[in-house]
């Protein structure tokens, strides 16, 4: 059989997981790509560092210039993660006429317009099913499989890491930061993991989706974004009383005001499919004009996972699929129109709020009286009592949940709220996804 030389550029979780496929799975591999894969080089930043694959035929090295100067290397995977060097070397891989494989939404959120511009220019391809979702194919979806529709929204838990602490906070009441620490410990957090708890890596996973949905050209700081690292256990004991669980969403809707995007900790009514994913598992719905209603899940990070999804591609890059699709899909073209965001004032939705507030007549209804100023209408409130071991006098939550609010009214009712002398800001806002 015809063999295909492949650098593997990192060998830390997901490389590990890829460089495993790659040697106990050959031959299915083989079969499916048509060509025997030679996994010829590894670079590493530290190469005596003890590795959980053994690699009979494979040089561990640290410098990416045997991978970028032999000619016989066709095909590049890239899981070094971060952008510099990561960005250089892949343009020069895609200049050496290689075609790369790369895991990295934080490269293609950012610059994905250069790497794409890069590969089209010589001719390469450069395949990314890895980016979001771990092992789920959402990219092939969104890309090929859905291609007769015009993607109306999304709605996606696509951080496991996030995922993994909010379930761990909800079901078994472990801090924050022990559970942060078992999802560095099984591999799910990115090398530097405020990325995964302030949401940026959620944001760059929806910039990613929107490129693919929409068409869309988006910087990850047009995304309004907010993460997990200042949710207080509270608002999701309080969520639950009130049948809900609390996730990181990435939303993205189609309409007539624009795209709307973001990323925040959102209340999900319990018993719906997105309530229901737990730990590192990820979930995608999708509603497409002409398919409707679609939901994607499986386990979006962690070693195998995410290295099925990169030799997927990998496959897909040797037996020649992925230079069509690549080409007819023009992603990150610099052609594309920019696209116009919905406004804040037209984005609606519920809203959970959450105030702490001074015990004692008439302070609900001052509240009460500034939300309704500004057209918002209460759905349902719940005061507690403070807690027995609070000193008296101590302020005490105050929950409501609006019906439909523009997200204008609230913010604008929040600082007005925040500035009355009887609430201990700031408050707590967070939006509902029926
Ligand atoms: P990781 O465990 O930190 O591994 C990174 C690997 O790259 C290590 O082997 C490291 O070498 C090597 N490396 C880093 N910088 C290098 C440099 N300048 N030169 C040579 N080697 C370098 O990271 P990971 O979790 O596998 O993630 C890799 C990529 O996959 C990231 O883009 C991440 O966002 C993405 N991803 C991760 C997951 C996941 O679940 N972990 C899922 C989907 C996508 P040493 O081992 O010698 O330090
Ligand atoms: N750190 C990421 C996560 C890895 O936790 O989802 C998968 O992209």
């Amino acid at each position: 059989m015809e063999r295909v030389s492949v650098g593997l550029l990192g060998l830390g979780t997901v490389g590990t997981g890829v460089a495993r496929l790659l040697v106990e799975e050959a031959d299915r591999i083989a079969r499916r790509s048509g060509r025997a894969i030679d996994l010829k080089w590894v670079v590493v930043r530290d190469p005596h560092k003890k590795r959980g694959v053994e690699l009979p035929n494979a040089r561990i090295v640290t410098d990416v210039r045997r991978v970028l100067d032999d000619p016989e290397v066709e095909v590049v995977i890239e899981t070094m993660g971060g952008i510099h060097p990561t960005l250089e070397t892949v343009l020069e891989a895609l200049a050496a006429k290689k075609d790369v494989v790369t895991a990295n939404k934080a490269l293609l959120a950012e610059h994905g317009t250069t790497v794409f511009g890069q590969a089209r220019k010589y001719g390469r391809a450069v395949a990314f099913e890895a980016s979001v979702g771990g092992g789920i194919p959402i990219v092939q979806a969104l890309g090929v499989s859905l291609a007769a529709n015009q993607v109306q929204s999304l709605a996606a838990i696509v951080n496991g890491t996030c995922n993994f602490i909010l379930t761990a906070m909800t079901r078994e009441g472990t801090p924050y930061e022990s559970a942060l620490r078992k999802a560095q410990e099984l591999g799910y957090a990115e090398a530097d993991p405020t990325m995964d708890v302030d949401g940026t890596d959620t944001a760059h996973k929806l910039a990613v989706l929107a490129q693919l949905a929409f068409e869309a050209n988006i910087k990850t700081a047009q995304i309004p974004r907010q993460g997990i690292d200042r949710l207080q256990t509270a608002d999701i004991r309080y969520a639950g009383e009130l049948g809900y669980v609390v996730k990181l969403l990435a939303l993205a809707k189609l309409s007539e005001f624009g795209l709307e995007l973001r990323v925040a900790p959102t209340l999900v009514k319990k018993g719906t499919p997105l309530a229901d994913v737990s730990g590192p598992y990820n979930a995608i719905r999708v509603v497409g004009d002409a398919v409707g209603d679609t939901l994607f899940y499986g386990r979006g990070a962690g070693m195998m996972p995410t290295a099925s999804a990169v030799v997927g591609d990998l496959v897909d890059v040797v037996s020649g699929r992925t230079a069509v699709t690549f080409r007819t899909l023009n992603l990150w073209s610099e052609s594309k129109p920019v696209p116009k965001l919905t406004p804040p004032s037209a984005v609606h939705s519920r809203y959970y709020l959450r105030f702490m507030i001074a015990d004692r007549p008439g302070v609900l209804a001052s509240l009460a009286t500034v939300l309704g100023t500004k057209g918002i209408s209460i759905a349902s409130v719940i005061q507690h009592d403070p807690g027995d071991d609070e000193p008296a006098g101590s302020p005490v939550p105050l929950v409501i949940m609006t019906h439909m609010a523009a997200e204008a009214g609230i913010r604008a009712a929040l600082d007005e709220i925040d500035g009355l002398g009887v609430v201990h800001a700031p408050s707590v806002c967070l939006g509902v996804e029926e």
